[in-house]
């Protein structure tokens, strides 16, 4: 059993004592699958609920995802963008992947581009308004996604990186991690240019 130090003022309702929890369960609860979305995604439970967390957060208006894959993540955050404020776009380059059941749900704020991140760099900065907007990184490679996307976002934007220390590794030049409890074992690297 591993004790995980409860959060007295959240909801998991521990009121700030230690529950403990079966490592095995906690792969599954962490680990990828498609049992909370109608379409397969490849990042964890922790990884979504800290993307629900950050958007809740600093209001991001507008999220932009770099390597959509299935449209798992897209299919969540369709939600936000069909009844909430959030404007939600994003890519992908491979067309075997693009299930026309999510990619072909178009309106004002949702829409996934098949096609190249990198050839298509001018339409992922129209996406970036209204602002404070994402852009979350989970392409194919991930240092040069970040690098293009810190030279264009502004000082009220976020950058999103997915699997961080895994596959890249530097934060770019005027960029700081932003360090928050949802993020914490998460692959998740968040940056702004302020302080927060
Ligand atoms: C790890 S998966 C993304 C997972 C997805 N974000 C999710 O949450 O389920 C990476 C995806 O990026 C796509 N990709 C790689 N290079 C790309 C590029 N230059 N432009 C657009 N998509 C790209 C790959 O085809 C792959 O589907």
């Amino acid at each position: 059993m591993v004790a995980v130090p409860g959060r007295a003022g959240y909801s998991d309702m521990s009121g700030g004592a230690e529950v403990t929890i079966d490592p095995e369960a906690l792969k599954r609860w962490t680990g990828t699958g498609l049992v909370w979305t109608p379409f397969p995604i490849s990042i964890s439970w922790l990884e979504v609920g800290a993307i629900l967390m950050l958007i809740q957060e600093f209001k991001i208006r507008s999220f932009f995802e770099l390597g959509t894959n299935r449209g798992g993540l897209a299919s969540i955050l369709f939600l936000r963008a069909r009844f909430d404020k959030l404007r939600y776009n994003g890519i992908e380059i491979e067309e075997k992947f693009c299930d026309t059941a999510i990619y072909g749900e178009v309106f004002p704020k949702f829409n996934l581009r098949v096609g190249d991140a990198f050839e298509n760099m001018d339409w992922i900065k129209t996406c970036l308004t209204p602002s404070p907007a994402c852009i979350f990184c989970d392409g194919g490679n991930k240092q040069k996604e970040i690098d293009i996307a810190s030279g264009f976002i502004n000082s009220s934007d976020f950058i999103l990186g997915h699997d961080y220390m895994n596959e890249w590794l530097t934060i770019p030049v005027g960029f700081k991690k932003v360090e928050r409890w949802y993020l914490q074992n998460t692959t998740l690297c968040l940056m702004s240019r302020k302080m927060l």
